[in-house]
């Protein structure tokens, strides 16, 4: 009953292969691309946060976090040169473990996609209020207008963050009409992002006010901080695992690159390489410069991030300048050391630099809707595909406003983390996905195979499940509710109309596949070359 349904995957094989989409790609553009769909709030805003869960012990959490996703990086290396069609992780779960269980991961990707897309809408708006509304025009927003007001747990923000939600809409408003991303505008937000980053990193580690004795205690809240509690080390990892949120994208270029036996995993692996060594650098020029220990609460725990009492301590003269406290946390270290007009360049480069991120995270979602809804699994209308701007509108408008509601009436953290459950729901997923096709179909060709899988599978499996386990609660919570829901909507609905529940087994018309899937935002302009 639950582990029916298997979608043949010659069938799936058969939609990339209508496709026959030119193999264009090299490592270094795959990189590119991964390094643009990862750099974003993570780094840029959630630093604070992180720092108020592990002090110093940051640098640790990029190391854990880095290390969960470059083993499940190798895991989809495999099943996307394999399978290498639209749908991610959903896709590969419907070949693998059957239509139950693809439901449970495409419904968990919406925490990935949705929920991380309103996450960087929030970012966004914290530089926004900050560089351009505060320090360029001397505009300071009211925090009702900056700041929703939901916290789970409790915490009163303000009434609506209305920059997220207007970024929300406008950056929804481009993918309704078909604006896509080249290739090349990528690669120069690619550049701003690492130019901003390496000059905070020369900046920081440069400073005279660059002090090792701030790095002491090293873990003040310890490595574990106990389940479900958010804090320590690996509380600190569950979160700002928020910052590599996205190399998966990279997995739906892989029918279009040249010798993905050697690319894909080079380009997957790569940009998480690339990005875990800038994350460690960036954490060490804020906390060395400026200091980064928690603010602690009772018993010597730091107060939860995001929350009434972490709000009301920053409010206090004392914790003014504290890095835990800053919305906008890169520009405020630079400010705070003497670079202001810099600080304001970062700033900039985030604000310019956000939008493609929320970009690619919407896109993927719309994708993966898309696919479940030509499944048969949501209603068909979902999937119509606009006659003009040749976009599914539809599925797109209604994800856009999802989206926007969520930046305008909740917090960075919280967002994050919520992402963050469903992430590593599906990347537990695409492992056991990897494992089981190494049995049930050993003959099959994969230009790539993960070394060692025996170890890298449940080494990714059981690292989901540790970094999930040390998520906050309510984050922890979102996931079985959210998956409840789910369960709900595919009995009552999705099982009954599932075209391989009624035995359609469709190629989807190449007109349609050829529409939609070559303009991946970040790299639409590759056939075209
Ligand atoms: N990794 C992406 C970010 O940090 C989602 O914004």
């Amino acid at each position: 009953m639950f582990l029916d349904r298997v979608k043949p995957l010659d069938a799936i094989l058969a939609t990339a292969e209508r496709k026959s989409l030119h193999r264009t790609l090299g490592a270094f553009q795959l990189m590119l691309f991964g390094i643009g769909c990862i750099i974003g709030t993570g780094i840029f805003v959630l630093t604070a946060a992180g720092a108020q869960k592990a002090g110093p012990g940051l640098m640790l959490a990029f190391v854990i976090a880095g290390t969960v996703c470059i083993v499940a990086a190798l895991c989809y290396a495999e099943i996307a040169s394999m399978i290498p069609v639209a749908g991610s992780a959903y896709t590969y779960s419907y070949a693998t473990v059957g239509e139950f269980i693809a439901w449970t991961v495409g419904w968990a990707l919406v925490l990935e996609y949705a929920i991380a897309a309103s996450a960087v809408s929030v970012g966004w708006s914290g530089y926004f209020a900050g560089t351009i509304l505060g320090d360029t025009f001397g505009i300071s927003l009211p925090v009702s207008l900056t700041a929703g007001p939901l916290a789970l747990g409790g915490a009163p923000g303000g009434f609506i963050n209305l920059p997220a939600m207007v970024i929300a809409l406008l950056v929804t408003w481009l993918l309704m009409i078909g604006t896509s991303e080249s290739a090349k505008v990528n690669a120069v937000l690619v550049l701003i992002k690492v130019t901003a980053l390496t000059a905070f990193i020369a900046l920081t580690l440069t400073s005279s006010e660059f002090d090792v004795a701030r790095f002491n205690p090293f873990l003040p809240a310890g490595v574990f901080g106990g389940w479900g509690t958010g804090v320590g080390a690996v509380g600190a990892a569950a979160t700002i695992f928020f910052a590599y949120v996205g190399f998966d994208a990279v997995s739906t270029a892989a029918e279009e690159t040249k010798n993905p036996q050697r690319n894909v995993p080079i380009g997957l692996v790569g940009s998480l390489l690339f990005c875990t060594v800038f994350y460690i650098l960036v954490a060490a020029g804020a906390i060395g410069t400026i200091g980064g220990q928690p603010i602690m609460g009772p018993g010597g725990i730091p107060f939860p991030a995001g929350s009434e009492e972490l709000a009301r301590q920053c409010a206090l003269p004392q914790f003014s300048d504290a890095l835990v406290c800053s919305n906008e946390a890169l520009a405020h270290v630079l400010r705070e050391i003497g670079f202001g007009a810099i600080g304001n360049v970062l700033g900039y480069a985030a604000i310019l630099a956000l939008p493609s991120v929320i970009l690619v995270l919407l896109f993927a979602q719309t994708r993966i809707f898309f696919v479940m809804s030509r499944d048969g699994l949501l209603p068909e209308g979902l999937s119509k595909v606009h006659p003009k701007w040749k976009t599914p509108y539809v599925v797109t408008a209604i994800t856009g406003v999802i989206v926007a509601i969520g930046a305008a009436f909740f917090p960075v953290g919280q967002l994050a983390d919520i992402a963050n459950a469903g992430t590593l729901y599906a990347f537990a997923m695409v492992a056991v996905a990897v494992m089981v096709l190494r049995r049930t179909d050993p003959t099959r060709t994969r230009s790539f195979r993960v070394p060692a899988l025996m170890i890298i599978g449940p080494v990714t499996v059981l690292g989901c499940v540790f970094l999930f386990l040390n998520l906050p609660l309510e984050a922890m919570l979102v996931l079985p509710v959210w998956t409840l829901i789910g369960c709900v909507i595919y009995f009552g609905y999705s099982r009954g109309s599932s075209h391989l529940g009624r035995g359609i087994i469709e190629v989807p018309e190449v007109e349609v596949a050829t529409t939609l899937e070559p303009d991946i935002p970040g790299i639409a302009d590759r056939n075209r070359d």
